[in-house]
């Protein structure tokens, strides 16, 4: 079908990420593999198209990097996200262990410590900043937690991750010495560390062997596991506290569905899915073909870069029934929002569990909120979407 002029989906502008639902409803409907002339891309929104790119790794590449404008500009080492298969197969099983679900079960108590530290001081406060002062802090903290870094270190290693997400108006990367100083820390710690192994998970990290092509086994070097610390703080932080950070607003917006997890908390693990789908912290992942493929009648050549809208997907009219409602008890069976296939989000159980156990210990103390939209800002980038600042009062 041709593509109607007046449909454009731009992944940068502001207004647009403000609420780019009847936007992404559009491509669905009229335009389901969308051409970009201006950024040269080509863009899948409906749920079957993103769930089948994302199972067919062969022909939707990652080695190119999957974020729009890093493709082609990565610098090595890169991290696995960025890689392709055999390569991406060995770090995966490499560090699959560490996040096996029983290590991830054995964290539930620490992150329960770790969210109350932050929530009962706040109680009969008024209000607070719901993502600044507890979504953003609880999984760096956690992070920290599993790697063993001394408690008496970890506040300013949640200050340096702090920082390094902050952006200067017109800027893309952070500032160089924030990076230093947090990556100087964390070299010298590995290097201590390698020298008095404990069970945790930068000990699974330094004694994990890696199978080269040849089938010679070999260590991990210093700079591939920061390559992979930086990744998990990547990709676990700033998901995890837009997570939270829609939460915090759309369970402010529908007071029934927040009413039955206050007296049903066993719901709790449901809606966790439901906000996944209903709002994607990670709504966008790109990809590049490795072979030219026609879609919905739309030729697109090979090396050709593919936006997989993950987004849209989960508001996708022909897998959700009524896709725009917010609903507690939906049955979901499956969603993209944590991805599909082989770069699967390795972290799925600990966002899960760090979803979970904050809005239980969030409703169990503040079971009403309002949130004070005028005073909340959006982070603008192009890998996550959400609030920044949710200040919510009660
Ligand atoms: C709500 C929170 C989260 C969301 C929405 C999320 C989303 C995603 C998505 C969509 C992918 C697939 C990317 C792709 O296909 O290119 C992914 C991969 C990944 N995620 Fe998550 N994530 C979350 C939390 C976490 C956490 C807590 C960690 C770890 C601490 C983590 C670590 C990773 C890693 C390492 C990958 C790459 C996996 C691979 O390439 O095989 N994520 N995540």
């Amino acid at each position: 079908m041709p593509q109607p002029p007046d449909l454009i989906y731009d992944p940068y502008d502001y207004a647009l990420d403000a609420n780019p639902h009847p936007v992404w409803r559009r491509l669905r409907n009229e335009a389901p593999c969308y051409r970009n002339d201006r950024y040269d891309f080509w863009a899948l929104s409906r749920f079957a198209d993103v769930l089948g790119a994302s199972l067919d790794h062969e022909t939707f590449r990652s080695g190119r990097g999957t974020v729009l404008e890093l493709i082609d500009k990565l610098n090595e080492p890169t991290p696995m996200i960025f890689k392709d298969p055999p390569e991406h197969t060995r770090l995966r099983k490499l560090v699959s262990r560490a996040f096996s679900p029983r290590r991830i079960a054995e964290l539930e108590e620490r992150v329960r410590d770790i969210a109350r530290s932050y929530l009962e001081p706040r109680v009969g406060s008024g209000g607070f900043d719901y993502v600044a002062d507890f979504g953003a802090r609880l999984p760096v903290m956690v992070i920290s937690s599993m790697l063993g870094i001394p408690e008496e270190d970890r506040e300013q290693i949640r200050l340096w991750t702090d920082a390094t997400l902050h952006r200067e108006p017109g800027e893309t990367l952070p500032e160089p010495g924030v990076l230093r100083d947090l990556f100087g820390y964390l070299a010298r710690y590995v290097a201590e560390r390698r020298k008095a192994p404990r069970d945790d998970m930068m000990s699974d990290l330094l004694e994990a062997e890696i199978q080269e092509p040849d089938g010679a086994t070999r260590r991990l070097t210093d700079v591939e596991i920061l390559t992979f610390i930086s990744l998990l703080s990547a990709a676990g932080n700033e998901t995890v506290a837009r997570l939270l950070g829609w939460a915090a607003t759309t369970l402010a917006h529908c007071p029934d569905e927040r009413r039955k997890l206050v007296k049903r908390p066993g719901l709790i693990p449901g809606a966790v899915e439901e906000l996944l789908r209903y709002e994607a912290p990670s709504p966008v992942q790109a990809r590049t073909l490795s072979r030219p493929l026609v879609l919905h009648e739309v030729a697109i050549p090979e090396g050709a870069v593919v936006l997989l809208v993950t987004g849209s997907a989960g508001r996708d009219e022909r897998e959700y029934p009524d896709p725009d409602r917010f609903d507690v008890e939906r049955p979901i069976e499956r969603h993209v929002s944590l991805g599909f296939g082989i770069h699967f989000c390795l972290g799925a159980s600990l966002a899960r569990l760090e979803g979970r156990v904050a809005l239980e210990e969030t409703l169990a103390r503040f079971p009403e909120w309002e949130v004070d939209l005028a005073n909340a800002e959006m982070v603008h980038t192009s890998t996550v979407r959400g609030w920044e600042r949710m200040p919510i009062r009660f």
